[in-house]
């Protein structure tokens, strides 16, 4: 047989054994689920808030992967570290696409670090962009500025602890840090202009991504009619928001740009990026990209550090036992009269299992963000549809019990030892393709902050009318993908007030 009849002959074997499979693949049944309606599908299961409850509750009763439907999209949600590992990471150029939001679209908020296709050609370099401006070795640039902006949250903690929460958040820290990496701009003074600036773009963007909420996700086939139309409403809100959003977008980009041209400005992801090593010019393909860029760094790095930080409050307040063993073990490694530093990292293992555990414990995106399937797969037998919407439990992985004895107790004490228990690290950043980048940066805060705020205070409950201490629930509530504690009370007890007098301003 000539070579060429050979590859026509195994070309024609190949196309008949995909058709075979394919046609195998689409009766294999899609993994188990709640029975669904024929048009709404499980819709009238869904609850309006909070969906994540109901995943735990679906694995509980139908195993690590299960499928559910609501009208014009197949959910697939992967409840094991196995299922979720096998196909998120393993399979990534198959599950690591987004869903399209018809709002986000409409908005002309596609190319949103978030949002962007898999196979938009600026993907590939959004991703080298931001592995290499947050890798462990490019963020030791931003120490000094963290250690600085962690000593104003500390002198904050101190004069008015009762507001401990908008510290963390808002005001101070992890919105200074973020901003200043991304744009170089340096906030002084809280009710910062840029941090109210882009809080409300961050806001924007959640309306328009808020799950459920419009009804061009569910029939894209509105999304043709004219925006007078009667019930094209939210045409006319996703144009406005796109408007909004389009002047939010380049406006912090613009004025590092500027900062540049002036010959005054510091160092910061935009201008690492405006100003390559190599002298060579930046196309406006690659400013639109670094735009992007910057504008996703600080939407994603400032609520996700805030929620562990508020979270680890609530920890130590409850688990009094774990507060006294890593300040015994701060006080061993660094003494009583310092802040513990970057350079003391290593020396703290106590801290570093503390802060695993809370990732566990209190999972920042307890449903991660939505992946989307790229083309039609086969696991375990089941059928997973091309286009389908796959969800990461890791609210129900985190506690999952057999991985994770009393899951619900805070216990850094898993971590350390012979035989650790599983590095949480493994799924609370998500997975594959779009694991998240920012992950190295938002550890090295987090030491830092909970290192130094434990060096500085006993953090304890808060007092009744009759001296009773007040033990809080440990509940939280979803603040667009992300979780937060639910608002509670505490006190700070100094450790050293000569140590406290050291950051006062
Ligand atoms: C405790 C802190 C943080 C947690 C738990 C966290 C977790 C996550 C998760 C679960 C995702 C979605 C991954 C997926 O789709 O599978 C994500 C995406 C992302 N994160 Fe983080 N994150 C944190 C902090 C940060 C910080 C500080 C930054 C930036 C400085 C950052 C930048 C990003 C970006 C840009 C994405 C989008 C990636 C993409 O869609 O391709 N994150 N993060």
């Amino acid at each position: 047989m000539s070579s060429g009849i050979f590859v026509l002959f195994v070309a024609a074997a190949a196309t008949a054994f995909f058709k075979f499979y394919s046609r195998r693949c689409s009766r294999l049944p899609l993994p188990p689920g709640p029975r669904s309606k024929f048009f709404t599908g499980n819709l009238h299961q869904l609850p309006k808030k909070e969906p994540v409850w109901t995943y735990a509750t679906w694995a509980e009763r139908y195993g690590p992967i299960f499928s559910f439907r609501v009208p014009n999209r197949q959910f697939i949600v992967l409840s094991s570290l196995k299922s979720a590992t096998d196909l998120l990471d393993s399979r990534a150029t198959t599950y690591s696409d987004r869903p399209k939001l018809w709002m986000v679209e409409l908005a002309k908020q596609n190319l949103n670090v978030f949002n962007i296709s898999f196979t938009h050609p600026y993907f590939k370099t959004y991703r080298t962009v931001l592995k290499n401006s947050l890798s462990t070795r490019t963020i030791q640039t931003y120490q000094s500025l963290q250690t600085e902006q962690c000593r104003v949250l500390i002198d904050s903690l101190h004069k008015d602890p009762e507001h401990f929460a908008g510290h963390i958040t808002r005001c101070r820290n992890t919105a200074a840090v973020v901003l200043y990496l991304a744009y170089g701009w340096k906030v002084i003074e809280s009710g910062d202009y840029w941090i109210d600036f882009l809080q409300e773009a961050l806001e924007f963007s959640a309306i328009i991504s808020k799950p459920g909420r419009w009804l061009v996700e569910v029939m894209p086939l509105l999304r043709f009619l004219p925006s007078w139309f009667p019930g094209a409403g939210f045409k006319r809100v996703a144009f406005d928001i796109g408007k909004k959003l389009s002047r939010f977008d380049g406006t912090p980009f613009n004025w590092t740009k500027q900062q540049i041209q002036s010959g005054n400005y510091a160092h910061s992801f935009v201008s690492e990026q405006l100003l390559p090593g190599d002298g060579s010019t930046v196309s406006a393909q690659q400013e639109d990209i670094i735009a992007w860029c910057s504008q996703g760094i600080y939407g994603a790095g400032v609520d996700t550090t805030a929620s562990s930080l508020t979270s680890f409050i609530l920890a130590m307040m409850l688990y009094p036992e774990v507060q006294k063993r890593a300040q015994a073990e701060i006080d061993a490694v660094v003494g009583r009269d310092q802040f513990p530093a970057f350079k003391d990292r290593e020396k703290l293992p106590y801290i570093g299992a503390l802060i695993q555990e809370l990732l566990r414990w209190a999972p920042v995106a307890p449903e991660g963000v939505p992946h989307c399937t790229m083309r039609e797969d086969v696991y375990e037998g089941y059928r997973i549809p091309k286009g389908s919407i796959v969800i990461s439990n890791i609210l129900s992985i985190s506690r999952d019990k057999e991985m994770y004895p009393d899951p619900l107790e805070f216990r850094p004490e898993r971590f350390i030892g012979p035989s650790p228990q599983t590095d949480p690290r493994k799924f609370v950043f998500g997975f594959g393709g779009r694991r998240c980048p920012g992950l190295h940066f938002a550890e090295a805060l987090l030491y830092l902050n909970i290192s130094c705020i434990l060096a500085a205070f006993t953090i304890v409950k808060q007092l009744d009318e009759m001296g009773e201490e007040i033990t809080p629930p440990v509940e939280f509530e979803n603040v667009g993908p992300l979780w937060h504690p639910k608002p509670f009370k505490c006190r700070f007890i100094p450790r050293n007030k000569d140590l406290l007098a050291t950051v006062s301003q």
